[in-house]
């Protein structure tokens, strides 16, 4: 495809740890070398562009302006709203990551929460949360699509941009903003240790011989009842595995504040 029909895509990054572009590299239908080729135009991106430094800056700003209106913003991070926002500043002229997401939200064609950071604030928004920090719907006043977990899987990230990319519209969408595809049912009910949920095998502690036969991780504090994504099916890694695939329970890592309400994580 040329330039001009690839989709601009401008990702920034905000209070995050990254790992929502470490699950993003990892797409393999489409590969991310035939993404960022073929399918969409990758603008700016902290950890994946060349530029650094004032040409970084520049980039942004020209990006924004060549493409105002027709690009996709993709927010990775919370955003810090404490003390006007001074929490988070870039650049050399310290802007801060506040002021930034609304700029870059007011000349997008969509927006995208990528990760439960940007989708509801994620660990820094947990209690007491010093930084203020906030979902990206809770500071600009545009529609924005959720895709939570931390992080997403690849195809949850991707498979959301390439719904754009083909049809030009926006997924249906459940009552948290995440696509309904992708988000619409508990991890429990496509778990692969279900049958033992129901027959009432249940792992007592972690190394037993319950546990080494893939039962039910619901007494270790399992969270996958209260938790709508599709790990079980979708896996992480080029779908190599997934966490209860891998021994431990689900953290309800797509839900609004799993911090403060899912917790304490290994207990039911
Ligand atoms: Fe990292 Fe999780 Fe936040 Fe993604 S959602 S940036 S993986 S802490
Ligand atoms: Fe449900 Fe978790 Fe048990 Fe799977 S491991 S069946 S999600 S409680
Ligand atoms: Fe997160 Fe649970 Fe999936 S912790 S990665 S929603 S299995």
């Amino acid at each position: 495809a040329k330039l001009a029909d690839r989709l601009p895509l401008i990702w920034l990054h905000m209070a995050e740890c990254t790992g929502c572009s470490e699950a993003f590299i990892r797409s393999d239908a489409p590969t991310v070398d035939s993404l960022i080729f073929d399918h969409i135009s990758l603008e700016y991106h902290e950890t994946l562009m060349a530029a650094s430094g004032w040409q970084a800056e520049e980039n942004l700003e020209h990006a924004m302006k060549k493409y105002e209106g027709k690009y996709i913003l993709l927010v990775e991070g919370g955003v810090p709203t404490a003390m006007n926002g001074m929490y988070l500043t870039l650049g050399a002229q310290a802007k801060t990551g506040l002021s930034l997401v609304q700029e870059a939200a007011d000349k997008a064609a969509a927006i995208f929460s990528i990760g439960t950071c940007a989708s509801f604030g994620g660990i820094q928004a947990a209690a007491p949360n010093p930084t203020g920090a906030k979902g990206v719907d809770k500071v600009v006043n545009k529609p924005v699509i959720n895709v939570p977990g931390c992080p997403p899987s690849a195809a949850n990230i991707v498979g959301t941009l390439m719904h754009f990319l083909l049809f030009g519209t926006l997924p249906a969408l459940d009552r948290y903003s995440r696509p309904k595809w992708a988000y619409g049912n508990r991890i429990h009910d496509l778990c692969e240790r279900r049958g033992h949920f129901d027959a009432g095998e249940f792992v007592e502690s972690f190394g037993d011989d319950g546990a080494k036969d893939g039962w039910c991780l619901y007494k270790q504090g399992c969270k996958g009842p209260y938790t709508f994504n599709n790990c079980s099916t979708e896996r992480f890694n080029q779908h190599v595995n997934w966490p209860i695939g891998a021994g431990h329970g689900c953290m309800g890592c797509s839900e609004p504040n799993f911090w403060d309400t899912m917790g304490p994580l290994e207990k039911p």
